[in-house]
């Protein structure tokens, strides 16, 4: 019989708080395998957070004393200290970040330490844990989104104007402007923005009163200790309560589409500073170069953002599958949550950071977009509109500017390029469409004018750009004065 299950004997020090039913201590690899401390104490905040609000509401409701509280608080204070400093030391024999924090405690005020566990369980005091981590998480990722778009909005504005292709099957397409093409994003990461809001709501929530997974017998006040923590409600089910992480893979869901968001601008930014796009240069500090190609400027930054997409994505459905097998109510496959999380809200901090600061400091090279777009027919839609708005039917004016793309394409110039002259002729199969052709159909084929006719809202115009721009700035400002 070991001393640590001798009931004559005190347990030893490194004893396990329930090691009292054993019969054997657990072997190192076990001990090793099964601890979460080396991960989970990054939640020592929130978890203090959590016990001291556990134990107010345990000293109102006459369940401790208040000399008890007293002594908690006391002790509590002293391990932020030491966590603080990094004088804590952190132990894996105990397991996770709340065995460690109330051995300490017990250490530091005795029985009251021992009482803190009162009414209170493991598995009700880690989801309560993870919750108040991830709500602040939230709102480092929302406050960094918000300072992200204010520089996406600043290029935006810088660009409202500058012409540049739009491209579909990465073939030229339409013109549109730098400054719309990057509202695109604005939109895409207002959408996630919203999405993390969202979240957040159901993150807020009390899980603490659900202790191991039926509630408690001790006549507790969840309501207050929800208060407490500015919780917005309580978990209404106690199995619920400690079992689910449908708010974690949520936030993780809403990660995984903000990091494709980036991944695709981060695709479009590493083909524009190839040297034969040349839509923009990206600062030096956010390229590196060639251990052997002296010559090499490589685009890192977003390439990474492309490549850590894959992680985020891949802890999704880390968590997904890790609570798709699970019976009611907690089992440790839970404690793998964790990292998954962590790394997800870590990735897309420091991802979002970079991002505000790369966007902002990218020169754009409005001389290449416009050499660009004077290449791919960019016009033809406008000069197929222009017959269209003359009497001729669509179909047979897409007829006739196919036929003069193929008249541009066998000069070997662009179709904004050709006579009047020839473009009548390259038009004459299709009936009708010649006689309609004059002097002003050759403006329609120009950038400015192109651009300039789609003002309306949402539009590639200038103009409406500009004004997508006063929505958004207002919207932005709207948000930042929300954020909790
Ligand atoms: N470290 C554990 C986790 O992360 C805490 C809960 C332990 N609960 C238990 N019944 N073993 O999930």
């Amino acid at each position: 019989m070991t001393a640590q299950n001798n009931p004559s004997s005190p347990p030893a020090d490194d004893a396990k708080v329930w090691s009292g039913r054993f019969g054997e201590p657990v072997t190192e690899l076990v001990k090793r395998y099964t601890a979460s401390v080396f991960f989970d104490q990054r939640m020592a905040a929130q978890d203090i957070r959590g016990s001291l609000a556990h134990a107010r509401m345990l000293a109102r409701q006459g369940i401790i004393a208040d000399a008890d509280l007293a002594a908690i608080e006391r002790g509590m204070a002293q391990i932020a200290d030491e966590i603080a400093r990094g004088e804590f030391v952190w132990n894996l024999g105990d397991e996770d970040v709340h065995l460690n924090i109330e051995k300490r405690l017990t250490a530091l005020v005795g029985d009251a330490g021992k009482r803190l566990h009162t009414g209170r369980s493991r598995n009700d005091q880690v989801a309560t844990d993870i919750r108040l981590w991830l709500r602040d998480a939230i709102d480092q990722v929302l406050a960094l989104i918000v300072a992200f778009q204010s520089r996406l909005l600043d290029v935006a504005e810088a660009h409202a104007d500058t012409p540049m292709p739009g491209f579909t099957h990465l073939q030229v397409a339409q013109p549109v402007t730098f400054g719309h093409h990057l509202l695109a994003y604005y939109e895409m990461t207002r959408r996630d923005a919203e999405r993390f809001a969202d979240c957040r709501r159901r993150v807020n929530r009390l899980p603490l009163g659900a202790a191991a997974l039926a509630g408690t017998s001790y006549p507790i006040d969840r309501e207050s200790v929800a208060a407490d923590l500015g919780f917005e409600d309580i978990c209404r089910n106690s199995l619920d309560a400690v079992s689910d992480r449908d708010f974690a893979i949520e936030f993780c869901a809403a990660g995984a589409l903000l990091m494709t968001h980036l991944s695709r601008l981060s695709e479009e930014i590493i083909l524009w500073m190839n040297p034969r796009v040349g839509f923009i240069d990206l600062a030096d500090r956010f390229c590196t170069g060639s251990s052997i190609m002296p010559q090499k400027k490589n685009p890192d930054v977003p390439e990474l953002v492309r490549g850590k997409t894959g992680r985020v994505n891949g802890h999704l459905v880390a968590l997904l599958t890790l609570m798709k097998g699970q019976p009611l109510a907690y089992n440790k496959d839970n404690q793998e949550d964790k990292e998954p999380l962590f790394d997800t809200a870590d990735t897309l901090i420091d991802t979002l950071r970079i991002y505000a600061d790369m966007i902002g400091g990218i020169r754009v090279r409005a001389d290449n977009m416009r050499a660009a777009l004077a290449q791919g027919h960019a016009t033809a839609t406008d000069l197929a509109d222009w017959l269209v708005k003359k009497g001729l039917p669509f179909r047979d004016a897409h007829e006739a500017v196919a036929l003069a793309v193929r008249e541009a394409e066998a000069r070997g110039c662009d179709l904004s390029r050709l006579d009047l002259d020839v473009l009548k002729a390259a038009v004459g199969p299709v009936p009708g469409a010649a006689g309609l052709l004059g002097p002003d159909a050759l403006a329609a084929l120009t950038i400015e004018n192109s651009l300039a006719a789609r003002a309306h809202a949402g539009g590639a115009a200038p103009d409406a750009v500009s004004a997508a721009i006063a929505v958004a700035r207002a919207a932005a400002a709207k948000a930042a004065s929300a954020t909790p």
